[in-house]
């Protein structure tokens, strides 16, 4: 659960109004004197959520234009671990949309779930601005998003709408005081919280994917729910255990 003060809207323009509504968040004008407080702000058409702007940065966003030009670390382990040849995806915890976005890159259909609504209000926005750009309208047309917990969209599905493959990146405890990890996103982990429900989502991830369950883990962390995959792929910084349901076809 999450551990630092609610964000707040900073008011940039009168459209902010509606979308401090739709999240459910106070709308301020003044920067308030709180150096953990974040805010959420819409500017140079883009939704983001940081610091007040004296303290900020790295405001988190989310940028598909930009990670088309940036190599994303685990990449090609990412996409041996998912197996099968572009394969429909769950991505039952959707976070920023990342690993998503490899995904799609790489040919899959992806489902993003994102159950924390200001995460999924910047997911809606990056995607958003990937469906008009001339270099990721393609990648996004494969890419959709679901606002809420991936247990219930997942058990509501029909057989014959079930994915290839359900995909859990749930949050693990960042080593707080990483030079590397930028404060930004450390109030934003701190933000969403710990994915406590993780091992129960895992459950149902294994009963709806149709030929494996991917799970990202950091390369020396426990196993999730302590269960054992029948393979790992392991790189630098990142681990995917592998749960095998079904061959894919050849
Ligand atoms: C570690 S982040 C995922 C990062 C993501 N893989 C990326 O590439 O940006 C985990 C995210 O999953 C979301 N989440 C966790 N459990 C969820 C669930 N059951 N349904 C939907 N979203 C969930 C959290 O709110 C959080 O935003």
């Amino acid at each position: 659960m999450s551990s630092s003060p609610a964000p707040v809207f900073y008011k940039t323009s009168a459209a902010c109004d509606a979308m401090a509504a739709r999240l459910g968040l106070d709308l301020v004008k003044k920067w308030l004197p709180n150096s953990e407080q974040l805010y959420v702000f819409f500017e140079q058409g883009r939704l983001g959520i940081g610091l007040a702007p004296t303290q900020r940065e790295n405001p988190v966003a989310v940028d598909f234009v930009h990670a088309l030009q940036h190599r994303h670390p685990g990449k090609e382990l990412l996409i041996k671990a998912l197996g099968g040849k572009r394969p429909t995806v769950v991505d039952a915890t959707a976070g920023l949309g990342r690993d998503s976005f490899v995904m799609a890159t790489n040919g899959c259909t992806v489902t993003m779930c994102e159950r924390m609504p200001v995460v999924a209000a910047l997911l809606e926005d990056g995607l958003m601005r990937a469906n008009i750009s001339i270099d990721t309208m393609d990648i996004a047309a494969r890419m959709s998003l679901v606002k809420s917990g991936a247990a219930d969209y997942l058990e509501q599905l029909s057989a014959i709408d079930c994915p290839d493959v359900v995909y859990l990146d749930p949050m693990f405890p960042v080593s707080g005081k990483s030079a590397l990890v930028k404060k930004e996103m450390r109030l934003f982990h701190s933000l969403v919280g710990l994915d406590e429900d993780s091992a129960a989502l895992l459950d149902i991830a294994l009963q709806r994917a149709r030929h494996r369950v991917v799970v990202k883990r950091p390369p020396k962390a426990p196993y999730l729910a302590e269960r054992k995959p029948q393979l790992s792929v392991t790189g630098k910084a990142v681990r995917f255990d592998i749960y095998p349901l079904k061959a894919f076809a050849k």
